[in-house]
């Protein structure tokens, strides 16, 4: 066993199912301390909806938080997100552009004003319409000469973000700067905002919980690959199984319980 990258979105993905979570967090938390494995949180939450979860869920402390779908970068033990990256997402965004012409269309309803950061404008946009809408928003923000990408998840989540920023890019920043191989980088999403992880990181490991929105089974059909698994369990117990799957953890000794 040697150190590897952990990289996983939180709802329905490292959580959704406590018993698994429980278990996963203890293989994690001996991995760390024994071999310096780092375990990154990348989410959709901003800080503050990622702080409520805390309270509600047994969470191991991560190494590093992704919030806001990879538009920030807070090392442990700092208030203040990367500056680095920072920089990196400021490149051709203007945020104050991008609402406007966002408000032009009606079946978009801002999201609460907490999940509204500075390199993040959500919505919530019915799936019924969501097929019409994308494109016509996408060449209008476009048109305009945003560098934008839009991002649609669950059937309702609808995030504007900098083409720099997304959890996908977000890893390989991680990957650079940790010093760690793709091979030796493991990534788990559920839904459409961590499509860009497989996206952007075909050569590291993907693992796909069972309960995966169509989304993202539709795109992991078209686009198979080996260094992706798609569990048959949920939650945190399909991260377990995709973990031994591609042997980063080994299945515990049944003889030494
Ligand atoms: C989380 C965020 C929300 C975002 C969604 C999808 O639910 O709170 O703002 O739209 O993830 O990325
Ligand atoms: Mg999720």
């Amino acid at each position: 066993m040697t150190q590897f990258l952990f990289v996983t979105d939180l709802d329905n993905t490292l959580v959704g199912n406590d018993h698994a979570l429980a278990r996963l967090n203890q293989h994690l938390s001996q991995h760390r301390e024994e071999y310096g494995s780092c375990i990154v949180y990348a989410t959709g939450r901003s800080p503050t909806l990622y702080r409520q979860l805390t309270t509600e869920r047994l969470l191991l402390e991560p190494d590093i938080l992704v919030p806001s779908v990879g538009t920030a970068i807070y090392f442990k033990g700092t208030e203040t997100p990367d500056p680095e990256w920072i920089s990196k997402l400021s490149q051709n965004w203007n945020r104050e552009q991008v609402v406007a012409i966002a408000a032009h269309f009606a079946d978009l309803q801002t999201q609460p004003p907490d999940e509204q950061t500075p390199f993040k404008a959500s919505y919530f946009l019915a799936e019924t319409v969501a097929a019409a809408v994308l494109p016509k928003l996408e060449s209008a923000l476009k048109q305009q000469g945003l560098d934008i990408q839009l991002v649609y998840s669950s059937g309702r989540d609808l995030d504007i973000l900098p083409r720099q920023g997304n959890k996908g890019s977000a890893t390989r920043f991680l990957q650079q700067r940790l010093n760690i191989p793709p091979e030796r980088t493991v990534m788990c999403g559920d839904s459409g905002n961590d499509l860009s992880f497989f996206q952007q990181n075909q050569e590291a490991r993907g693992i796909i919980v069972g309960n995966a929105q169509p989304e993202l089974l539709e795109w992991h059909q078209a686009n198979p690959s080996p260094n992706r698994y798609l569990a048959h369990s949920h939650c945190a117990a399909g991260i377990l199984e995709g973990l031994l799957h591609f042997g980063f953890l080994s299945q515990p000794n049944p003889a030494a319980k």
